[in-house]
């Protein structure tokens, strides 16, 4: 288990490097986020969730995922949500609107993004809003999600920021 964790980080860090540098992801790394943690934090988390899921479902059913395009956008699934309480009247606005503005920010950090790009961002919130994802890599998302914002308020994954990142 420490194993696939530490494989887990490196493949996030490697893969989602670009990402991580971005002036948007460093600005993801000063809001708070599910009250002890902050927009990267979180997001790194969940980046590495899903890569474990996704090994998960290879190495026990053979099922092939864009485990790379997952990572990236894993990254910046809630990067539309920085500056939430000068754009959002309300929870559930934010909760509404943040997946497709994800998507805007994401497609000025990556470029255009393909379908399975805007599922898994524009559709990670579900089942609270409406649509539900179209790919398995929209579907993973939408569950490393979930266990990462009930996690997120352990303790052990309770660090301000991401300079040590870890996940549970
Ligand atoms: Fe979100
Ligand atoms: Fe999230």
């Amino acid at each position: 288990m420490v194993n696939i964790r530490y494989r887990a980080q490196e493949t996030v860090k490697e893969v989602g490097a670009k990402v991580m540098a971005s002036r948007q992801f460093q600005e993801a790394d000063l809001q708070t986020h599910h009250h002890f943690t902050t927009v990267a934090r979180h997001s790194f988390r969940v980046a590495c969730i899903c890569f474990c899921i996704c090994h998960f479902l290879y190495v026990v059913f053979k099922i092939k995922t864009n485990w790379q395009l997952l990572i990236v956008c894993a990254l910046l699934h809630d990067i539309g949500i920085i500056g939430r309480d000068l754009k959002y009247r309300n929870n559930s606005q934010c909760c509404q609107q943040h997946p497709k503005d994800s998507v805007v920010v994401a497609q000025s950090i990556l470029g255009d993004l393909d379908d399975t790009g805007r599922d898994i961002i524009g559709n990670h919130m579900w089942p609270m809003t409406l649509t539900p994802p179209q790919t398995i890599e929209g579907f993973i998302i939408t569950i490393a999600d979930k266990y990462c914002a009930v996690t997120d308020l352990l303790p052990m994954n309770n660090r301000s920021r991401l300079i040590n990142p870890s996940f549970g």
